[in-house]
């Protein structure tokens, strides 16, 4: 069974701020809530998720393509799409201390007067549910008013399958065939948001896959499959993760079914991807209210239909800090105990650390030679010449960086620098020729370690 460490979340928070991971929005205001800012880590960590997502659903494929289309887009889209009328959660308030919960995990959710603890605590009534609309209204153009409102996106679907008939069009291609895309997407959470989980701003990779009626289930299995293995493929736990089957009453209003990618969360069991059928509902629904056909004819049968639509769905920011939560462990040595992120390379912030063993004698010289080749093969590299070349290595164990590369008198003797490997902390003696491409290799060869005590360093 996964891990489920004691603290386990709240040293990862810590050490997301300490390392330049995550950090809380306009902080130095108080903070807005539900939001975060990425550092120079955390944004290199987001980059590698997407590259890593885009790499497996659009570059390895040839029957998908990518879009990234607008944030704002006309209003009667989200009126069309439902979520105008649907996209809400039962809200009841506090009438006392004025807090909002969500009805249905008001067990989830705490009173902010202290001391009480639980909604209603505070001796407060708490109202009926209300329907409250998810979606963050604003203005387009010079004057407010209700002819220019506005919606920022709550999911970047709808902006797909607004440019189905552009793509169809313009990409030579036919059904089955995808269109993906990665961008923000806004949704004015009420809910606490476990760190990065649930946030008001977050990425969405998305991608709708349209398919001839009848090949819907055979391509919705497909990518349920495709998708759990993408992330055991990068090193996610397997036991840490499931498949949940929604039943008929949770749906979402525009889906026949759907399928979740859970993870095993500090938190418990939670959502880390949706895939689902979403049938023919948002071409058909757009094609009535614009009056542009969104269909596919097919020269050869002479055939015309409406491709129905299989969407895998994940968040961004849920992946990377999935990957965080993962790849943490408090390694126990026999002397002490290591923190360490075991990142796949692929997914690994810094890719390769480089050291001088000292400070003098050529030898940052060389290993800023070395780093310059590095940077030009497009790895990703830190330099550090400060303190011992032990706790150097403990400084790039706790932001997960898969090798350490160590210059020393042998290296300006011989061409030759020891690198040591993060999970197993074993080292290798190399020709600084063979860098490069040892290091290539080794990152396409990695397997998730066992988590068991090791006695080396
Ligand atoms: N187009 C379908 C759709 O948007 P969703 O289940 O609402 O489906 C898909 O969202 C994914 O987006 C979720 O599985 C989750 O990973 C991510 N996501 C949704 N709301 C989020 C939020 N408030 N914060 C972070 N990620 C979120």
């Amino acid at each position: 069974m996964a891990k489920q460490q004691p603290n386990l979340m709240d040293n990862i928070v810590s050490l997301c701020k300490r390392k330049g991971f995550v950090f809380q929005a306009s902080e130095i205001y108080g903070g807005i809530g539900n939001t975060y800012d990425y550092g120079p880590l955390g944004v290199e960590l987001l980059r590698r998720v997407k590259d890593a997502w885009w790499g497996r659903v659009v570059t390895e494929r040839s029957d998908v393509v990518g879009l990234d289309s607008a944030i704002i887009q006309h209003p009667d889209v989200w009126v069309t799409s439902g979520h105008v009328g649907g996209f809400s959660d039962p809200m009841v308030d506090c009438k006392k201390c004025k807090a909002r919960f969500r009805a249905d995990k008001i067990e989830d959710a705490s009173c902010p007067e202290k001391p009480s603890k639980r909604p209603g605590e505070c001796a407060g009534e708490l109202t009926e549910p209300r329907e409250f609309n998810l979606m963050f209204k604003t203005n387009v153009g010079p004057v407010e008013g209700s002819g220019s409102v506005a919606y920022l996106r709550p999911e970047t679907a709808q902006g797909i399958f607004l440019n189905f008939k552009n793509v169809l069009d313009s990409a030579r291609i036919k059904p089955p065939f995808g269109i993906a895309q990665i961008g923000k997407s806004f949704r004015n959470e009420i809910t606490p948001g476990n760190f990065v989980f649930r946030t008001r701003e977050f990425e969405q990779a998305e991608m709708e896959f349209f398919v001839p009626p009848g090949e819907d289930q055979k391509w919705f299995e497909f990518w349920v499959r495709e998708r759990f293995q993408w992330y055991t493929d990068y090193g996610i736990n397997p036991d840490a993760l499931r498949l949940r089957v929604h039943d008929k009453k949770e749906l979402a209003h525009y889906a026949k079914a759907t399928t979740d990618v859970e993870y095993l969360y500090p938190f418990g069991w939670g959502e880390l991807e949706g895939i689902a059928n979403r049938g023919d509902f948002d071409l058909s629904r757009h094609s009535e209210a614009s009056g542009t056909k969104l269909v596919y004819f097919d020269q050869e049968t002479k055939e015309k239909y409406t491709p129905w639509v299989i969407e895998p769905a994940g968040g961004i920011n849920r992946m990377a800090l999935t990957f965080l939560i993962d790849a943490y462990e408090e390694e126990q040595l026999e002397k002490d105990t290591r923190v360490v992120l075991h990142f796949h390379p692929r997914i690994a912030p810094t890719t390769v650390a480089i050291f001088p063993l000292v400070k003098k004698e050529g030898m940052p010289e060389k290993a800023h030679e070395i780093e310059a080749e590095l940077r030009r093969a497009r790895l990703s590299v830190q330099y550090d010449e400060k303190g011992a070349i032990g706790r150097r290595y403990r400084r790039q164990d706790e932001v997960g960086t898969p090798f350490c590369v160590t210059v020393d008198g042998q290296t300006l003797a011989d061409d030759v620098v020891t690198v040591r490997e993060r999970d197993s902390m074993e080292q290798v003696t190399l020709a600084v020729g063979e860098l490069v491409p040892w290091i290539l290799e080794a990152m396409g060869h990695w397997k998730r370690p066992e988590r068991s005590p090791k006695s080396k360093d």
